[in-house]
């Protein structure tokens, strides 16, 4: 190392040299590449010690902040006991026990490591239990990152969504506009007695906070009931965020399968898909295939009830829609203050911000889509020049470890970003 480099450079030259694109996720490429070299509450902190507010959560699943004491002690004690077995153990038992009490239109689940896994089972158990093969999803929904699923909208149409994906793998897959009723029901009409499995993420939040329009959910189940489709919830970002039930809890309405990770492990790698019995009847002979060396091991189930154990009292979500809710009025202060064409849309919880000069509320992927995206990139990478650390494409998540104090500190340190934008 030359004296006038950094310590996250040198970290970075060797991660380039190691890593794929310096990185072992492709999502991590959309940000610039830090180096961290830990977190701790609502902090994260790169190699070279720079400290920075942390809304960007890992994508999602430290909704209890970094490193929270009382779940570290837990997992410090559970994995004297051993990670891995090839047989159930006491604490996976007990951690679907608990989840399961917490949604009463499911019965039974399965665990595994992430929710692109998860919902490759859900896909395969909705064909197998209605005997047919297309599954309906929507643009600007993610649903992780395999052949069979992961797509790429434009001009509303769904093409493959990487370089080596076989399109084919696509042609059981029908993609349609979220949020629009009329839509859906036709594309039921003509198409439902091919339509094994419905798929949506209950609020869109992976490309803009949009939440169903009044009635759109119910609309939605009803049809899938009547047409005989499963109703699948990806909840990935949803669960355990929203509330402790998630999406289904929020707006009320149950769907017949639900995947779910990220908040529901305080950031261990821990996903589910939980439903109804008799759709799983066919995983229980064995006959239908989930499998998977590190399911529902030890430390994942552990960190599901010590997780629990902080979200079930509901201090945990008062205290996120309130701290989350002053951040909210404070960037909308300093959009107001600097007159600019931005725009904060979702709950406290998980929100977007966005160059946006209408009033109209975006209800619809194809609004976003028109929106300024390389700005806001711009933009985020001086509110990570200022301390702050976002996501590019716009969401901002607030854990249950940040405190007005963080609010009033972050507001301090982006106002200048703001005010640039003003001024140029
Ligand atoms: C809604 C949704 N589904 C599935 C996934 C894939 O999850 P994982 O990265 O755990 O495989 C994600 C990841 O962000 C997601 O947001």
């Amino acid at each position: 190392m030359t004296d006038t480099k950094t310590v996250q450079q040198d970290f970075q030259e060797r991660a380039n040299r190691v890593l794929a694109g310096g990185v072992t996720s492709n999502t991590r490429l959309l940000n610039p590449h830090l180096i961290v070299e830990r977190g701790s509450g609502s902090r994260l902190f790169d190699v070279d010690g720079r400290e920075y507010i942390d809304f960007l959560l890992g994508q999602g699943p430290n909704f209890l902040g970094y490193a929270p004491p009382r779940v570290v002690a837990k997992l410090a004690e559970a994995q004297k006991d051993g990670v891995i077995f090839a047989a159930t153990h006491r604490r996976e038992v007990e951690a679907a026990e608990r989840i399961l009490a917490i949604f009463p239109w499911a019965e039974t689940l399965r665990f595994g490591s992430s929710s692109s896994e998860m919902v490759q089972a859900a896909l395969r158990i909705a064909r197998q239990n209605t005997g047919r093969k297309y599954i309906l999803r929507f643009h600007g929904h993610y649903h992780g990152w395999f052949d069979n699923i992961q797509i790429r909208s434009e001009d509303g149409k769904a093409g493959v969504g990487s370089l080596g994906q076989v399109p084919e793998a696509l042609e059981q897959v029908i993609t349609i506009n979220w949020n629009d009723t009329e839509e859906f029901l036709r594309t039921l009409r003509e198409r439902g007695h091919e339509i094994a499995g419905v798929i949506m993420e209950p609020i869109m939040l992976n490309s803009g906070a949009i939440e169903p329009r009044p009635g759109y959910l119910e609309a939605v189940r009803q049809a899938c009931s009547d047409n005989g489709s499963v109703l699948i919830f990806d909840e990935t970002i949803s669960g355990f965020r929203l509330g402790l039930s998630g999406a289904s809890g929020r707006f009320g309405v149950s769907p017949d399968l639900a995947v779910y990770g990220k908040a529901m492990a305080a950031g261990w790698p821990c996903a589910a898909l939980i439903g109804k019995r008799e759709l799983f009847a066919e995983v229980a002979t064995g006959r239908l295939t989930h499998a998977g060396t590190f399911n529902g091991n030890v430390v994942a189930t552990a960190a599901v009830l010590a997780a629990l154990d902080e979200l079930e009292s509901g201090e945990v979500y008062k205290k996120v829609e309130a701290v989350g809710g002053e951040l909210i009025d404070g960037i909308r202060a300093l959009i107001a203050k600097y007159d600019l064409p931005m725009r904060v849309q979702g709950l406290p919880m998980a929100f977007h911000l966005r160059f946006d000069s209408s009033d109209d509320e975006i209800t619809s992927y194809e609004q976003i889509q028109a929106l300024e995206s390389g700005r806001y990139s711009d933009f985020a990478q001086h509110l990570i020049e200022l301390g702050v650390w976002v996501a590019y494409r716009g969401i901002w998540y607030v854990s249950a470890a940040h405190t007005s104090e963080d609010v009033a500190e972050t507001l301090a340190r982006i106002e200048p970003a703001f005010k640039a934008l003003a001024d140029s």
